[in-house]
């Protein structure tokens, strides 16, 4: 009876699949939980935990921890020394990846703004970039870097410069989706697995808009508390930053959002349907990026989806969104366009 229980428990974590995958700051706050996670994903086959060597615990040794649940997953750890060029050392570790996630550079403090991080995350979040524009060209490259809505134009640009395919760039925004339907389901009593809020725009601030409207439980939402739903999703994040005090920013939630996203891009390369709202470049709307749910395919990003209809409170916030994510995109150009 307690073998049955149990084998059902260790079925879930799986492993097994086809797909290497490389968590870029793998030994750091979110990079630990997410190694985890994305170990337990069906179709991964190979898990690469990179980090510098001043990482919380050596990448080695997260590597050896997972190495022993009982997944189907070949677990590895690389650790390079500050100051070295991730471009010229990271080729055991990104070689073969189908997926980089990199959920790397410095977190927010209290009263610090995402946009305060640029110049320190966006050279963080180049390095990266450049090994896997070298090492791994055709991978989905994840980027858990805050200011989001500047980093990945940023990243994303300097892939086209560099003659790549900019859409695998791929921001990672599926926190306020779990944020928003967490709210959703406080409100309403059901469980939050039954909700599914897109969240559409970007990842700071005006531009994260949930879009409750269509929800089923979201739209039964009375429209005097939305406003309000709407403004403490787009505090989520701030709110998590002040009650740690100055010691980070979101990190066991972020790596859940990671892993979910995570999850949908491997299944979209193992040939089944999967879609998750994220931070690309996109056409769906006159701005060059801009998040909204995304079908991952056989390639990595396959389409964009549309909007959707809007209600008259919607409208109104995209446009203040889109104001917003003008100018957070044009600092990501502008970066891009400056750097060799
Ligand atoms: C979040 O939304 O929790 C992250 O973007 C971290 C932050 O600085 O808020």
């Amino acid at each position: 009876m307690g073998a049955t229980c149990t084998r059902g428990i260790r079925k879930a974590i799986m492993g097994g699949g086809a797909h290497k995958v490389c968590v870029c700051g793998g030994a750091g706050g979110i990079g630990q939980p997410l190694c985890l996670l994305m170990s337990m994903d069906p179709n991964i086959k190979e898990l690469s935990v990179f980090d510098l060597n001043v990482a919380m615990v050596p990448p080695k040794g997260v590597a050896s921890d997972l190495s022993h649940i009982e997944s189907k997953v070949k677990v590895s750890g690389y650790e390079m020394e500050v100051g070295k060029a991730p471009k010229d050392h990271l080729m055991d570790c990104l070689f073969g990846c189908s997926l980089v996630m990199v959920p790397a550079g410095m977190p927010r403090k209290p009263g610090m703004t995402r946009d305060d991080l640029f110049r320190l995350n966006a050279d963080i979040a180049k390095g990266i970039v450049e090994a896997c524009a070298r090492f791994c060209p055709n991978a989905v490259v994840a980027l858990i870097v805050n200011p989001i809505n500047s980093i990945v134009p940023a990243m994303a640009e300097l892939y086209r410069k560099a003659g790549l395919d900019p859409s695998k760039i791929v921001g990672v925004t599926t926190l306020d989706c779990v944020r928003a339907n967490k709210f959703v389901s406080e409100i309403t009593g059901c469980h939050p697995y039954q909700v599914e809020v897109p969240v559409i725009g970007g990842h700071a601030g005006m531009t994260i808009l949930p879009v409750f409207s269509q929800d089923y439980y979201g739209s039964r939402i009375d429209p005097s508390k939305i406003p309000d739903l709407d403004r403490k999703t787009q505090d989520a994040g701030t709110e998590v930053v002040s009650a740690k005090n100055g010691k980070g920013s979101a990190t066991l939630s972020m790596a859940y959002a990671g892993a979910r996203l995570g999850r949908a891009v491997l299944a979209g390369l193992s040939g089944q349907t999967a879609v998750e709202c994220a931070y690309i470049k996109s056409d769906v709307t006159e701005l060059p990026y801009f998040a909204s749910r995304v079908q991952f395919g056989r390639k990595g990003v396959a389409r964009a989806l549309p909007i959707g209809k809007l209600n008259a409170h919607e409208q109104k916030r995209l446009a203040e969104a889109k104001a917003q994510l003008k100018s957070e995109i044009a600092t990501g150009m502008k970066y891009a366009q400056q750097t060799s």
